[in-house]
């Protein structure tokens, strides 16, 4: 069966899924593309859409094996970005018609900062009447704490699943009782119930995993009715245990790296063709890879662009993994580069609007 009759099939299974991850001749990688690109103009159109991340601190209670701020890592020095400053970003943000907002921070669940956040969301919210869009990406929290920054005005909540096979969750993270891949569904579910728009993702060309996995992560999107997809290849942090295997291992060649930014090129492909009206980012991981790995992405059907935000000073203290890109940028270089990245492909981006999922309202 040659790859167009899988492009042209009405309903794909786990067994298409896994052959169309797997493809990596040039000319079958380009029908792949070209057709996920399709699909992208049919539902959500040749527009996408900006949401200036701000990574506003960098404490976090967690010890996942390949992140770069890590609990364990005592050669990062921590940081709190003044809230004076983050609400002049999110000005900023609102003035340059970026339309939403994304505040990234490391996973903390102690009452100051439930407070701190909720506090955060009033004021940007009151910007401009509520203009700006709020996505919030700060981890697994208590229902309470969601239902709380729901009703300061968050609509959009990203928790990466990171893998949806427990098992290879499992590898990943210490097993000190605090980092359990069930817990981390059940916190899918709640901010589901609450109402928000959810998004979430997996790291791609992890040690260990299979394409079959992969495959199980798109149907596990679909499972959830996920509206927000961000997912990108997994990439080395030099002073972490997994980076250190996996370097030790001979595992972090440049074809093993090219091989890890062609799978995630392939899951955004995928996961366009499967789930066609859902948001997928083009991340900045995928960059990492390869100068124009946001481009492939674009084009291979991904709509969201996240332009950084965060202070350039302390930009260099929020490194989840190695060579992570923009890091002596401003964020009007940001800016300025991603809308040439964006015109480079053909696209346009949408200013000023929220660019809200519409899976999530074809659901409703
Ligand atoms: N490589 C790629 N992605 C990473 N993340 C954390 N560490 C790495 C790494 N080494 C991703 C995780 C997390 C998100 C904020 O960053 O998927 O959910
Ligand atoms: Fe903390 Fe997120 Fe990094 Fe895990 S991936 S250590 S939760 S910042």
């Amino acid at each position: 069966m040659n790859i167009s009759y899988y492009l042209h099939k009405k309903e794909l299974n786990r067994d298409d899924l896994v052959f169309l991850l797997g493809r990596t001749e040039p000319e079958e990688l380009d029908q792949l593309y070209c057709a996920a690109r399709e699909m992208k103009k049919e539902w959500v159109g040749n527009v996408d859409y900006y949401r200036g991340l701000l990574e506003f601190s960098n404490r976090c209670i967690k010890n996942c094996c390949y992140c770069g701020i890590r609990r364990g890592n005592r050669q990062v020095g921590r940081f709190d970005t003044p809230k004076e400053d983050i609400l002049a970003m999110a000005l900023w943000c609102y003035e340059q018609q970026y339309g939403s907002i994304t505040l990234q921070s490391g996973e903390r669940q102690d009452e100051a900062f439930i407070d701190y956040v909720e506090d955060l969301l009033r004021e940007i919210k009151s910007i401009g009447n509520g203009a700006l869009g709020i996505t919030l990406c700060v981890g697994e929290q208590t229902k309470e704490t969601y239902q709380r920054w729901y009703d300061a005005g968050a609509h959009r909540y990203l928790l990466r699943i990171e893998s949806s096979n427990p098992k290879l969750y499992k590898t990943l993270h210490p097993q000190d009782g605090h980092h359990k891949w069930e817990v981390r569904k059940a916190c899918l579910d709640a901010l589901a119930a609450i109402g928000y728009q959810v998004g979430t993702g997996v790291m791609i060309g992890l040690p260990g995993q299979t394409l079959e996995d992969l495959a199980d992560d798109i149907l596990f999107y679909r499972n959830q009715n996920i509206a927000m997809i961000g997912m990108g290849p997994y990439v080395v942090h030099h002073n972490t245990p997994l980076g250190k295997k996996v370097s030790e291992a001979g595992l972090d060649s440049p074809e093993e790296r090219a091989r890890r930014l062609r799978l995630s090129i392939n899951m955004v492909a995928v996961t366009r063709l499967f789930l066609k009206d859902v948001n997928i980012a083009a991340t900045t991981a995928m960059q990492t890879l390869h100068p124009l790995g946001r481009e492939m992405a674009l084009k291979a059907g991904a709509n969201i662009l996240m332009p950084l935000v965060t202070l350039p000073q302390f930009r260099n203290q929020y490194q989840l993994y190695d060579n992570k890109p923009c890091l002596e940028d401003g964020q009007e270089q940001c800016r300025n580069c991603l809308s040439a990245r964006v015109a480079s492909v053909g696209d346009t981006v949408g200013w000023g609007q929220w660019g809200d999922s519409p899976h999530f309202f074809n659901n409703l």
